[in-house]
């Protein structure tokens, strides 16, 4: 039988994913040393690995099969849009919002057809809101963190960021503008691996399914 590797976003996403596969019966005990410095993890039994990788990798490990399964964030595979993967369950937490935010006045700026500059970890995803979508000429300026700063410095007019519980924006004299998406956390596998390794894998699905929406 050969191995079914898991490629899992780094972080609280990882954490509750394998609190959710540990009683689905899928355990890796090696992974829950707190001082291991280990990369990937194995349940010899089952025929399975694991590893943690940063939440913007894990769709390229998915895509190239190095990864049969990624478990991320629906943020993360919209701005990557990468083919070849298969996107099979909203596991139905890390719930959040992708939104457009600012100052209350920038409301106006975005019913005025001009050019506006956006400030957002997620170029593609505004890219295509505003372009595609609102067929609207943007400015887009990528940043790696911290967004809600730029409108307040007069970096961008507006940000497109992801909201959970609003507490960033409000204390930074922020609000949400428009929504964009919805978001969660979703199990994605590489059309490949789901051909060769369909009966596992759809096994898999079914009993995260199972708990988590039918019990
Ligand atoms: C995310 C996001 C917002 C914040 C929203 O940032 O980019 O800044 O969380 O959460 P809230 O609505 O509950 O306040 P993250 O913590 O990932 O850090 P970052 O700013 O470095 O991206």
């Amino acid at each position: 039988m050969r191995y079914i590797t898991f490629a899992l976003a780094k972080g609280r996403l990882a954490r509750t994913t394998l609190s959710y596969l540990e009683q689905i019966g899928i355990t890796c005990e090696e992974m829950k040393d707190p001082d291991t410095r280990k990369l990937i993890f194995t349940n010899e039994k089952l025929k399975l690995r694991f590893f943690l990788a940063k939440a913007g990798d894990v769709p390229t490990y998915v895509e190239y099969g190095a990864a049969d399964i990624g478990v991320v964030g629906k943020d993360t595979l919209l701005e990557e849009g990468r083919d070849n993967i298969y996107e099979m369950l909203d596991l139905g937490f890390g719930k959040c919002r992708m939104c457009v935010c600012g100052p209350a006045e920038a409301r106006d700026i975005l019913q005025r057809n001009e050019i506006i500059r956006v400030a957002s970890k997620y170029p593609n995803i505004a890219k295509n809101y505003f372009q595609t979508k609102k067929n609207q000429t943007v400015e887009i300026i990528k940043l790696n963190g911290s967004v809600e700063l730029a409108p307040i410095v007069d970096l961008s007019d507006v940000i497109v960021d992801i909201v959970e519980t609003g507490t960033t924006l409000k204390e930074n004299g922020l609000e949400v503008l428009e929504e964009i998406c919805p978001l969660s956390c979703r199990m994605v596998v590489n059309k490949v691996s789901l051909k060769m390794e369909q009966d596992r894998i759809l096994n898999i699905v079914k009993e995260l399914k199972t708990l988590l929406y039918e019990q």
